[in-house]
């Protein structure tokens, strides 16, 4: 077993062991070609089909992780396999042998974050997963280290390339959801199991990695919010154009007035003046706003092979200087509740009317029934939301307005005036 000490002086040559020569995978093992300055070199490299050919010299492969991971020598592995279960056991595996971990695999790192932090305590071992979240653009390591929880008021984004491609697509002209998402399978975007992306999956997992380093919030993928894109029909699109607005999956953590946050992730109506408006095919953005900074945005590739392995890169380069997670705003401070007491503004449509439960919703704003497509406006409870699946029935599709969240007091105001102006209640 290796005791390994990086330490910042002696920038120690990085020997690596990678698991997984996919998209992600060989597009590593190309950049780290193109940057020799790293002093890193990859060691050995294991995957699952021995039999696959390779652009890469044979002598390099092993479909043996204990190769790797037995290895002393090696004293970095990089995960990059497409198997959230057996990459649970590698990092399991490295980090208890003192290896440093770089992962890209935001569904092992979301569904195990509890386990992952005691192994990187127990074990003393770095843990860098930068690329899990929104691929090129560096989110976790600046919610990390530039924003501190008491500033911190939402941070919303669109977090997953792939939906954002085929959303692009459907909405310049070509409705055919089939054929988008092939195209994002075959340019790389899409995960090797769609339902990850286009179910809201993907970016779920990417918004609870994302609570634990804007808010130290710990909070299982499973227990947000959240839906994916595979319920939109052309006649909600041709809605969103009539309102000058695009769909985009949008994920979204915010400050409610009491101190907790709201999070989750549900397709949204954008207008032209928010910056994700503009954010198109397999691009990611993200807002930030805090109380001084006001807004910041940023914006870059959220998938495909380079863009995903520049940021796997980033992470080896900062074990050069023994960068790690210090997860200040769990333990160094009391992170705030996750709350689903808040209340959206939304769209839903069905194919006919009665699909609709309209007592679920807490206000309407809107009805219409037509020819194949019916739909209301209104708003509802979080919390009715996360209570009852009704909404994620075949046809259904519901989508934030571009309101968004409101909190108990602008609901009590809406209706006080609503009631004003038909005269049941006078004004005061
Ligand atoms: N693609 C992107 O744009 C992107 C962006 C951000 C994050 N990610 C994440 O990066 C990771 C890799 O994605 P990818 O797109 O590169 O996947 P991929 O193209 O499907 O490649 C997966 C690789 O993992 C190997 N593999 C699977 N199970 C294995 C096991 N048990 N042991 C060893 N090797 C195993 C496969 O081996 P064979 O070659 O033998 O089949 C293959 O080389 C995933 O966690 C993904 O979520 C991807």
């Amino acid at each position: 077993m290796s005791d390994i000490q990086i330490q910042p002086k002696d920038t120690p040559t990085l020997c690596i062991g990678l698991f997984g020569f996919g998209v992600v995978g060989e597009g590593l093992y190309k950049v780290l070609q193109q940057t020799p300055s790293l002093n890193a070199t990859i060691k050995k490299v294991c995957i699952r089909n021995a039999w696959k050919k390779r652009n890469a010299p044979a002598e390099l492969f092993t479909d043996n992780p204990d190769d790797l991971l037995e290895d002393g020598e090696i004293n970095v592995i990089v995960e990059l396999i497409d198997d959230a279960t057996a990459a649970f056991g590698i990092v399991s595996q490295a980090l208890s042998n003192h290896k440093a971990v770089v992962s890209a695999n935001k569904k092992m790192i979301a569904e195990h974050f509890p386990t992952l932090l005691s192994l990187q305590q127990q074990y003393e071992a770095p843990f860098l997963y930068e690329a899990a979240c929104c691929a090129s653009i560096p989110v976790i390591r600046n919610l990390e280290e530039y924003y501190d929880n008491d500033l911190l008021q939402s941070i919303s984004g669109i977090v997953n390339g792939s939906t954002n491609f085929i959303l692009t697509r459907m909405q310049e002209g070509q409705p055919d959801f089939t054929a988008a998402l092939l195209l994002a399978q075959q340019l790389g975007f899409a995960e090797s199991n769609p339902l990850l992306d286009i179910g809201g999956f993907d970016a779920t997992n990417k918004l609870s990695i994302l609570l634990a380093h804007a808010y130290g919030i710990t909070v299982s993928p499973a227990d947000l919010l959240f839906a994916g894109i595979q319920q939109l029909q052309p006649g909600d699109i041709a809605y969103a154009h009539e309102k000058h607005c695009r769909i985009k999956l949008v994920a979204t953590a915010t400050r409610l007035r009491n101190g907790q946050v709201a999070a989750f992730v549900l397709p949204q109506l954008v207008a032209a003046e928010s910056q994700l408006f503009h954010v198109q095919d397999e691009y990611n953005g993200v807002l930030i706003e805090s109380s001084f900074a006001d807004r910041q945005f940023f914006y870059g590739k959220g998938a495909g092979s380079l863009p995903t392995a520049s940021a796997v890169l980033s992470d080896i380069s900062a074990l050069r200087y023994a960068y790690r997670y210090a997860y200040r705003k769990k333990y160094q401070q009391v992170p705030p509740m996750l709350s689903h007491d808040f209340y959206l503004q939304v769209y839903v449509s069905a194919p006919n009317a009665t699909a609709i439960p309209t007592d679920r919703f807490t206000r309407i704003e809107e009805r219409f029934t037509g020819k194949g497509r019916n739909y209301i406006t209104g708003v509802i409870a979080a919390s009715a939301l996360q209570q009852n699946d009704w909404w994620k029935q075949e046809g259904i599709s519901l989508i934030v307005g571009a309101a968004g969240i409101m909190e108990d007091v602008e609901l009590r105001s809406i209706q006080h005036q609503s009631l004003t102006l038909a005269g049941v209640k006078a004004e005061n």
